[in-house]
């Protein structure tokens, strides 16, 4: 399929809010590829299976029961995990935390492929964002980008949006959380967080979310 754009890029970066915005703009359809590893981990942790049985993680990634739901008049996507709504659970920083030690095992990975691969089925485009779209799960898209921002300035766009749910956080402490789940994806053997050779990057810091959306749709239109 030739109309895919992969966003990559580290937690608080923004790939989200751009990736929906992309995705509305060009009328494609839209993976958060980190909503199913946070769905995942979700699934692991409620049926309290021990992370290093293999066996267990592959069969649950497998038969994983889970369902996007764009609401009417709204940006927002609700998550569906065994017909229950987690989308507010999904959200947070203990989930995203459970996702990242989940995602480094290879067999999750594997698993978790093809299913994120058929959301660029029957469909006019896709807008893809996570770690590895750029360079494993789409790896032929002709449209990529790889989002970067200062630690500091992801940590205060995270603390943003937690506000916006209506939560809150200690900015300190959101500040070492995405250093070290950024130390783990960059570092990790199997899919770690890096550009794609042919990533377009964009070093968000000083930028305005519209900003980073006209460059992106620079880069598609071109
Ligand atoms: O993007 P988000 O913060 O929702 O992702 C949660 C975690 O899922 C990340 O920290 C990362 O470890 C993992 N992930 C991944 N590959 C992706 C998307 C997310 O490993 N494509």
């Amino acid at each position: 399929m030739n109309n895919i754009l992969t966003i990559d890029g580290p937690s608080g970066v923004g790939k989200g809010t751009v990736a929906r915005v992309m995705a509305q703009k060009l009328g494609w359809s839209l993976l958060d590829s980190g909503a199913i590893y946070r769905t995942f981990a979700l699934a692991v942790d409620a049926r309290g299976i021990n992370i290093g049985d293999e066996d267990a993680l592959e069969d649950i990634a497998q038969t994983l029961d889970l369902t996007f739901k764009t609401e009417e008049d709204s940006e927002l996507v609700s998550v569906f995990l065994d017909g229950k709504d987690v989308s507010k659970i999904l959200r947070t920083e203990q989930t995203g935390e459970m996702a990242s030690k989940i995602a480094s095992i290879g067999v999750v990975r594997s698993a978790l492929l093809k299913r994120q691969q058929d959301f660029a089925q029957n469909t006019p485009g896709l807008v893809a964002d996570g770690r590895d779209m750029g360079t494993v799960v789409f790896f032929e898209a002709p449209f990529k980008v790889f989002l970067t921002a200062s630690s500091k300035e992801r940590a205060q766009r995270r603390l943003k949006q937690l506000q916006a749910q209506g939560t809150t956080g200690i900015i300190s402490q959101i500040l070492a959380d995405v250093v070290a789940r950024d130390e783990r994806d960059s570092s990790r053997k199997n899919s770690p967080l890096k550009p794609a050779k042919d990533a377009f990057i964009i070093d968000t810091t000083e930028l305005s979310i519209d900003e980073v959306i006209a460059q992106v749709s620079k880069l598609v239109k071109q």
